[in-house]
């Protein structure tokens, strides 16, 4: 049973969203799972694959889960249901849910072991040799919980109040202190190897393991394919424009995405460690760059603290599309929402944590090709998840929506939008769909 909606809140402007939509998008993704992954496939081939990814198939889906939350103004499920009513569509929302929790379930920990770094150099008076293993260990399980609790603690007050406030002073900090990281980082004696291995293409090392995790890496990075972008943009008014928005996050997004691996790759180079090392890559290179840094100790103090927060406006998009569907759809209260999904989402993620802690028995476990519970987990939710969730979001808005009522939701605010609409339109028929369902079916074949 559906509850009439009450009054939803709505961002003030046109920044607002953006600058939400922006704060979902610039993440972890961008600064932790963007380096591991382009240095689990070979540097600069992925790169390539991951840059017409954005393009081809991560703007489109973009504009496809604005336009449907905006028309609807509806949570995931919501948004379903009032397109389609009683169709079995609806499970798609669910699985939007369900995509949300696993990931915010492993995020948090990665999440954690930021803000963990960023207390030990604080703790440690800004020293730059600040021990930070004392970081890992039993400790990741508190992070964990601590992390998820400001999560739970930010989406509790609505969405709009806090994030848009926040994002507006922040990101331009982070980029600042990301730059003159880049900075250091290319000073150092070896570097040069690092650039080269971001920029130089080596078409032999693209495999289709390398597509796929490119393609992910899309929409993972842009929140795509689990009803965040979605639930966003249905508290986008009538009146702004779904277009630009939609193109300054990916640009944005994607701009901090290689930066970020402007100031991994050089230093990873130069210190000599492996670009394929895994979910703890920038754990074990970034403290090194500090502490070849004038002032390395508040650097990294500042940096993890401006992560932290980066990761933070990522969580609470996450826990905010379970959040919109209880209560608007079922008529809890907001608080009641976030406690229970806060709760289950901290026992789903504590195999997890342990894992990362390095105290588990299972972080040698092997399944689907990756070793690990926290690696596996991030496989199956923020790879084949997202992935299959985009696949069906296209199918949905294409072929039961009507691609012609997304195109309109569209060009109603954005006259220059009827340029483009036929690639647009083919591109979510046809293209995207096909492209999704190919790399995903090499997977099983
Ligand atoms: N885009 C976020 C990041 O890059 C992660 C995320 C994925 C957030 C999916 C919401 C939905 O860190």
């Amino acid at each position: 049973m559906s509850v009439p909606q009450p009054s939803r809140g709505q961002w003030s402007s046109q920044l607002g969203f953006i600058l939400a939509a922006a704060g979902s998008a610039v993440g972890l993704g961008n600064i932790w799972r963007f380096p591991y992954m382009a240095g689990k496939n070979g540097g600069g081939a992925f790169i390539l694959v991951y840059l017409l990814c954005v393009i081809g198939l991560g703007l489109p889906v973009m504009l496809v889960e604005i336009s449907l939350g905006r028309a609807t103004q509806k949570n995931a499920v919501g948004a379903i249901e009032a397109v389609a009513p009683g169709s079995r569509w609806k499970a798609l929302g669910y699985l939007a849910m369900l995509t949300g929790l696993g990931i915010l379930s492993y995020y948090s920990v990665i999440a954690g072991r930021v803000l963990a770094c960023c207390e030990s150099y604080v703790v440690s008076g800004f020293s730059p040799t600040a021990d930070l293993a004392s970081a890992g260990l039993g400790s990741d399980v508190v992070y964990f919980f601590v992390f998820l609790a400001l999560t739970v603690f930010v989406v509790a007050g609505g969405v709009q109040r806090g994030i848009e406030r926040w994002a507006k002073v922040l990101m331009p900090m982070l980029l600042l202190i990301m730059a003159a990281i880049i900075v250091r980082g290319l000073m150092l004696p070896g570097a040069g190897a690092g650039v080269r291995w971001l920029l130089e293409v080596d078409f032999s090392k693209i495999h289709l393991d390398t597509i796929l995790d490119a393609m992910a890496q899309a929409f993972f990075s842009l929140s795509l394919g689990m009803g965040a972008m979605l639930t966003y943009g249905s508290y986008l008014s009538k009146r702004q424009n779904i277009l630009t928005s939609g193109a300054w996050v990916v640009t944005f997004d994607t701009a901090i995405a290689i930066l970020a691996g402007f100031m991994i790759f050089p230093a990873v180079f130069a210190f000599g460690h492996d670009p394929a090392a895994g979910p703890a890559l920038i754990f074990g290179v970034l403290p090194e760059v500090f502490r070849a840094m004038f002032g390395g100790g508040v650097v990294g103090a500042v940096f993890f603290f401006l992560i932290c927060v980066a990761a933070l406006t990522s969580t609470v998009s996450l826990l905010e599309v379970i959040t919109a569907y209880f209560v608007d759809e079922r008529g809890w209260s907001r608080r009641r929402a976030v406690l229970a999904i806060g709760a289950v989402t901290f026992l789903v993620g504590l195999p997890s944590a342990l894992d990362f802690a390095g105290i588990a028995p299972w972080n040698r476990i092997a399944f689907l090709g990756q070793t690990g519970f926290l690696s596996i987990m991030d496989f199956i939710w923020g790879n084949l998840s997202l992935a299959v969730g985009s696949l069906l979001l296209c199918l949905f808005v294409a072929w039961v929506w009507g691609i012609r009522n997304a195109s309109d939701e569209i060009a109603s605010t954005s006259p220059a939008f009827r340029k483009i609409a036929p690639v647009w339109q083919f591109t979510v028929t046809w293209v995207a769909p096909a492209a999704i369902l190919a790399i995903l079916l090499t997977l099983v074949l």
